[in-house]
């Protein structure tokens, strides 16, 4: 509610309430000069995008005008205040590649998108410019975006000249702009808006560089068939949450990347996609330091996989402490998979002797359904071990009626309380 608006509300009760009498009358005013005080001390300052010509007809670039308000929100001190930048609602603005930079001089910067930001649709627009990014956030901290609008990304101009669907293609790309980037921006969050076709390649949402963020109530979503776009993807980032929210996209619906602690993905519907994946690890052959990460209270529908780690051969380092619990399953491919053999061509990569240990993975409270008859994949590495791996109440049925489900294990090492359909297959099984 706008201060207008309050100060409009008021007067609307204070008028009614000057029948009751004079008594009520003095209350009343008393309790608005109250009210006043304390709205002013709040010390709020909005800045409007409207107000520094940004166009909400959805066909004017207005990346200039949010550049020129973010400045004003950004480079002014407000004492113990609070800084909104408003993008209003029923308005569609069209925005080229920006980058909001930091650190700025509030405590806290609140960026209340109610209405629309769409992307241009031409690759074209990104010639000479940095296709990894659309929107970019960085070295911003207190950033708080909320306010109900959507990001639509319009990927399908991206999407139809990706590389990975159009190997054959002249001038396919393999890079596509992630639609919001948050680079080194402390205890900041994303709240209450809906991402919708990112151009891809990877992702809607990338969080790096961070600690203390929080993704809460999003909904992200792309067409099953859209190459690479992953929901929310996090690396080099600490005491992350994403909760209460919907992502269903054409790849994982979060990826948790090589240098990463504290992850809490809660209350979090997942598909169409590839499922919650830690991993790829260790790709480039790098030290990999994954630890504490809690997936819980999450289903999965459709999905290719649920419960996954997947980590490269030539990766070193680990992965520990890892907790899915109450998980729910409806037909997916892999419910529950460990892949410590992970190439990007099946079989093609040549068996090393490094990899990334994977230990302490608990699997607690997993039911429901899966669409293959393998149903618990722990593919570990013959060289590295997978270790303390525990499986606790896990039931998956088939999704085909008639059908069984199995487990299948390389160096897995583990033990398995309560029910655990299908029977696990530890090399060291003891119950
Ligand atoms: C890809 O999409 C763009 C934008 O919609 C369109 O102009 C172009 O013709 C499409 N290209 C192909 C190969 O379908
Ligand atoms: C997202 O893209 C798909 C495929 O092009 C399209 O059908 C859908 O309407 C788009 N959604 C929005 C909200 O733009
Ligand atoms: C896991 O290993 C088994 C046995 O070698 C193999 O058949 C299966 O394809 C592997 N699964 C994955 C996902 O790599
Ligand atoms: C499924 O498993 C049950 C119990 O082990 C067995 O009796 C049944 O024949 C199996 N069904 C199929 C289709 O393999």
């Amino acid at each position: 509610m706008g201060l207008g608006k309050i100060k409009r509300e008021l007067l609307r009760v204070l008028s009614k309430e000057v029948a009751l009498g004079a008594t009520c009358f003095a209350f009343v005013v008393l309790m608005l000069r109250l009210l006043c005080s304390d709205v002013v001390a709040v010390k709020s300052e909005v800045v409007d995008v409207l107000d520094f010509g940004a166009v909400g007809d959805g066909t004017v670039d207005s990346s200039e005008a949010f550049l020129k308000a973010w400045d004003l929100v950004c480079s002014r001190e407000i004492e113990n205040g609070v800084r909104i930048m408003l993008v209003p609602e029923n308005q569609t603005f069209l925005l080229h590649p920006v980058t909001f930079n930091g650190p700025c001089k509030a405590k806290e910067i609140k960026f209340l998108i109610m209405g629309r930001i769409i992307s241009p649709i031409s690759p074209k627009t990104w010639e000479g410019l940095d296709q990894g990014k659309w929107l970019m956030f960085r070295g911003v901290s207190g950033l708080k975006i909320k306010g109900g609008g959507e990001i639509n990304g319009r990927g399908w101009g991206w999407w139809n000249q990706s590389c990975r669907y159009h190997p054959h293609l002249e001038g396919c790309t393999s890079l596509a702009p992630t639609a919001m980037i948050f680079e080194s921006c402390k205890t900041s969050s994303l709240s209450q808006v809906r991402l919708v076709n990112s151009s891809q390649t990877h992702t809607h949402v990338l969080i790096s560089g961070t600690n203390d963020f929080i993704v809460d109530d999003v909904v992200i979503t792309a067409p099953e068939t859209s190459p690479n776009t992953d929901g929310i993807h996090i690396s080099s980032a600490s005491n992350i949450f994403i909760r209460n929210s919907i992502i269903g996209t054409g790849d994982d619906c979060v990826s948790i990347g090589d240098h990463t602690t504290n992850i809490h993905i809660s209350h979090v519907r997942c598909g169409p996609g590839h499922g919650i994946s830690i991993g790829s690890l260790g790709r480039a052959g790098n030290f990999v330091q994954v630890r504490n990460i809690r997936v819980n209270t999450v289903s999965f529908k459709g999905t290719t996989n649920g419960a996954r780690i997947k980590t490269w051969q030539v990766g070193k380092g680990y992965v520990r402490g890892v907790t899915f619990e109450n998980l729910f399953f409806d037909s997916v491919k892999n419910p529950i998979i460990i892949d410590q053999n992970y190439c990007n061509v099946r079989g093609a990569c040549r068996e090393l002797e490094t990899g990334v240990k994977v230990r302490d993975v608990v699997y607690k409270n997993l039911q429901g359904t899966s669409s293959t008859e393998v149903a618990i994949t722990l593919n570990c590495s013959r060289s590295v071990s997978c270790t303390g791996l525990l499986l606790q109440s896990v039931l998956l049925k088939s999704s085909v009626t008639g059908k069984n489900v199995s487990s299948t294990c390389i160096n897995a090492h583990g033990a398995a309380i309560g029910v655990v359909q299908p029977a696990p297959c530890f090399q060291d099984f003891d119950h």
